[in-house]
């Protein structure tokens, strides 16, 4: 079989959490890469600022204001990219939360719901919505946005930690049930990006980057470094890849 090269042209690819960091490089990148981009989060301003550039450059872009942690508002944004559309090809389910930082137990059942809701509840349901529309349409492409958190143990930061395994869970899971639909899910594992979220998980941004000098890439990651692993994954070009996680860490985990 033929794969394609890296070409997202005239393909609708849904972002959660394209507000910020992470989720807005990859709505921006998949605009440049000629998709139609519907942006999902709670800031619909800062959505749509990034909508804005992806028409600059001349892609085609939607804001739909979500709150990835309700399911009635990610089955709605579905529905939104697929009327205004017409398919649903793609995906990024990127929004997240760090949560709490506390040792274990310390942390109350409230802050660890929280924190699996926004993280793996919304994950559930974006593929759930997502799945459905993609198998109308013949099939698809997925990427859920878990961590290196996925991977190792980080103290203070159980409830994500506990998420980030169960984002991985479920793409193994849902890429086994639906390769064969033609429909490949796959994560992707960023270490330490430059985000306000790590910013604030370091106590800010000169101490993440302190902390990042010292590390075996010397440096955090830039949201863009990951945007361009999930246009990979979301693309033809990764035709016979499904149930990967993909560690994007400049070698933090292989130290
Ligand atoms: N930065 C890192 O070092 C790093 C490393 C590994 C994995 N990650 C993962 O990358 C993802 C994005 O994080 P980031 O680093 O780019 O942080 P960020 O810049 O703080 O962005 C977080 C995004 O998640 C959205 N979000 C949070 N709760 C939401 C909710 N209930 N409904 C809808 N959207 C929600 C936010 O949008 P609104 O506030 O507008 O709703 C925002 O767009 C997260 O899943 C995170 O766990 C980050």
């Amino acid at each position: 079989m033929k794969s394609e090269s890296a070409d997202l042209s005239g393909k609708t690819c849904l972002v959660t959490g394209a507000s910020s960091g992470i989720g807005a490089a990859t709505a921006l990148a998949l605009g440049r890469a000629g998709a139609n981009v519907v942006l999902a989060a709670r800031r619909e301003d800062a959505c749509a600022a990034v909508a804005q550039a992806i028409v600059a450059a001349g892609g085609r872009a939607l804001v739909v204001k979500t709150d990835v942690g309700i399911e009635a508002e990610v089955r709605h944004a579905v529905g939104a990219a697929v009327a205004h559309f017409g398919r649903l090809d793609a995906a990024f389910n990127n929004a997240g939360m760090l949560g709490v930082a506390a040792p274990l137990h310390e942390i109350t059942t409230a802050d660890f719901d929280a924190v699996l809701r926004t993280n793996v509840m919304s994950v559930f349901w974006s593929m759930k919505y997502e799945i459905e529309a993609m198998l109308n349409t013949g099939g698809g492409a997925i990427v859920n946005n878990a961590s290196i958190a996925a991977q190792l143990g980080f103290a203070g930061l159980a409830p994500y930690n506990a998420s980030k395994h169960a984002v991985m869970g479920l793409t193994r899971t849902a890429a086994l049930e639906y390769f064969k639909q033609g429909i490949r899910i796959n994560a992707v594992c960023p270490g330490p990006i430059a985000t306000p979220m790590a910013e604030t998980g370091f106590g800010g941004a000169e101490n993440l980057h302190a902390a990042m000098a010292g590390s075996p890439g010397g440096r955090a990651g830039q949201p863009e470094e990951i945007a361009q692993a999930v246009l990979f994954l979301l693309s033809g070009a990764a035709s016979y890849i499904s149930g990967l996680g993909l560690t994007v860490d400049g070698g933090y985990t292989v130290q």
